[in-house]
């Protein structure tokens, strides 16, 4: 796992995460705007809501809320296996994390505007990439479970 994010990165990202929630909508439009234009990633999203009915709305705003929580691992337990579960089942993998990195920090530029300083960006790709460590790890041993069964 990833070492634990500083002291300082947190407080950034806790100071920053209201408004940006403020602005979900927006945040999620504009994610979603640049994931797309990606065919492979836009592919991964239709197969899956095809599955599910519905389309992923909800992951700008759980990266926002997930990440509010990354300083307390025992309280984001529960939707990390979930997660990571929906994750298998949809075929994400550990390749396809950068775009969602790059979709993220852009709304996030986007929508904070000058406020958006190199601190605070590069505080939220660090919260991302821990994030996105947690699940991968998560998501790769549920994978060998699958193949031993
Ligand atoms: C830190 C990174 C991420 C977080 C916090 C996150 C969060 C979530 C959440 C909360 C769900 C819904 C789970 C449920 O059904 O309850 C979900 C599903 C999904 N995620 Fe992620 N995700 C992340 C990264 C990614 C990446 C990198 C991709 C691919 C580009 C991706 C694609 C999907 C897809 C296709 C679904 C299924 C949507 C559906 O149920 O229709 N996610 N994710």
């Amino acid at each position: 796992m990833s070492k634990p994010l500083s002291a300082e990165t947190m407080a950034i990202v806790k100071a920053t995460a209201p408004s940006l929630q403020k602005h979900g909508v927006e945040i999620t439009s504009r994610m979603y705007e640049r994931l797309f234009a990606d065919p492979e990633i836009r592919f991964l999203f239709d197969m899956a809501a095809q599955a599910s009915g519905e389309q992923p709305r909800r992951l700008a705003a759980a990266i926002l809320a997930f990440a509010q929580n990354v300083d307390r691992l025992e309280a984001i337990k529960g939707a990390v296996e979930r997660i990571s579960s929906r994750h298998v089942d949809t075929q994400i993998k550990p390749e396809h994390y950068p775009a969602v990195a790059y979709a993220l920090l852009s709304a996030i530029s986007d929508v904070l505007g000058e406020n958006a300083t190199d601190e605070v960006l590069n505080a939220w790709g660090e919260a991302y990439l821990f994030l996105s460590d947690i699940l991968i790890e998560r998501e790769e041993a549920l994978h060998r479970e699958k193949e031993a069964a």
